[in-house]
C-alpha cells in the first residue's frame, strides 16, 4: 500500500470527478488559475516576484503545505476538478481544528469556460458527502464576499444557512464577508438522493482520526 493513500481517493458526482492534486497536475492548474480567485491571505506576496509568479507560487505552496503539515486532527486536502477527464478547476477541503470542532471549510475555483454549468455545485456536493456523510463532520462552513453571487448561490443551493455578514479587509480589498454554515443534521435531511460515489477512503481512515 502507498505511504500516501490519499492520492488514490476519488469522488464523483454528476459530470464531475475529484482527485487529490498531484505534482503533475500543478502545471495544468497554474495555467488555469483565474485572476478572480482570491488566494489565502496567509501567504504574503514576495516583492521579488511578479504578481503572476506570486500567484503560481502560492498555488503550489498551499497544495504542498496541505500535504506537508497534514495531521489527523488538522488537515487540508486539495482536489483537481475534472470533467471528461480534463482538469477544469480546484476544490479545497480543510479542517484546521478537526480534532476539536469536526468542522470543514472549503474554497474553490473553476476556469471561466467551465463556469455556469452546475460544476461548482457538484464539486461542493462531492466534498460535503465526503466530510459530512463519510468522515462524520459536525458542520461545513464557508465564506464569500457579499457580491460573489455564484459562490453564495452554490452554498444556499446545498443548504448552507447565513450566519452573519461582517466587515472584512484583506491587503487587496475591504468589504462585507458573508459566513455560511451547514450542520450535519440539516445536511442529513437535505442530502437524500445526492448521488455521490467515493472510492479509496477505507485506506485513508487513519488520516482523519
Ligand atoms: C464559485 C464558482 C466555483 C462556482 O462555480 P459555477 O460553475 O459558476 O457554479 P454553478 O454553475 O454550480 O452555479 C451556481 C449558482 O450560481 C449562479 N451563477 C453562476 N454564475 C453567475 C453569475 N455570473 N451571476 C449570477 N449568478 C451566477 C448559477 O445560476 C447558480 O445559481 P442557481 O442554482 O440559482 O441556478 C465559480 O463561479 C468560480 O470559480 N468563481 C471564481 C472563484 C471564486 O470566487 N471562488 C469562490 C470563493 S473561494
Amino acid at each position: 500500500m502507498s505511504g500516501w493513500p490519499l492520492f488514490d481517493l476519488r469522488l464523483w458526482t454528476g459530470a464531475v470527478e475529484l482527485r487529490p492534486v498531484t505534482d503533475e497536475d500543478l502545471t495544468t492548474l497554474e495555467g488555469l488559475l483565474p485572476a478572480d480567485f482570491e488566494q489565502d491571505p496567509r501567504y504574503d506576496p514576495w516583492p521579488t516576484l511578479t504578481a503572476d509568479a506570486n500567484r503560481r507560487r502560492i498555488l503550489r505552496q498551499s497544495v504542498w503545505d496541505g500535504r506537508g503539515s497534514w495531521r489527523p486532527d488538522a488537515w487540508q486536502l486539495s482536489f483537481t476538478v475534472r470533467v471528461s477527464d480534463i482538469i477544469v478547476g480546484l476544490q479545497v477541503l480543510e479542517a484546521p481544528n478537526w480534532g476539536i470542532d469536526r468542522t470543514v471549510d472549503s474554497a474553490s475555483w473553476l476556469a471561466p469556460p467551465a463556469r455556469g454549468q452546475g460544476y461548482g455545485t457538484d464539486m461542493r456536493r462531492a466534498i460535503l458527502e465526503l466530510a459530512l456523510g463519510r468522515l462524520g463532520a459536525a458542520a461545513a462552513v464557508s465564506s464569500a464576499w457579499d457580491d460573489n453571487v455564484p459562490s453564495l448561490r452554490v452554498s444556499s443551493r446545498l443548504g448552507y444557512e447565513v450566519q452573519d455578514a461582517r466587515p472584512h479587509a484583506t491587503a487587496d480589498r475591504e468589504g462585507t464577508l458573508v459566513h455560511v454554515r451547514l450542520d450535519a443534521a440539516r445536511w442529513a435531511a437535505l442530502a437524500q438522493g445526492w448521488d455521490v460515489r467515493i472510492i479509496g477512503l477505507d485506506a485513508c481512515q487513519e488520516w482523519f482520526a
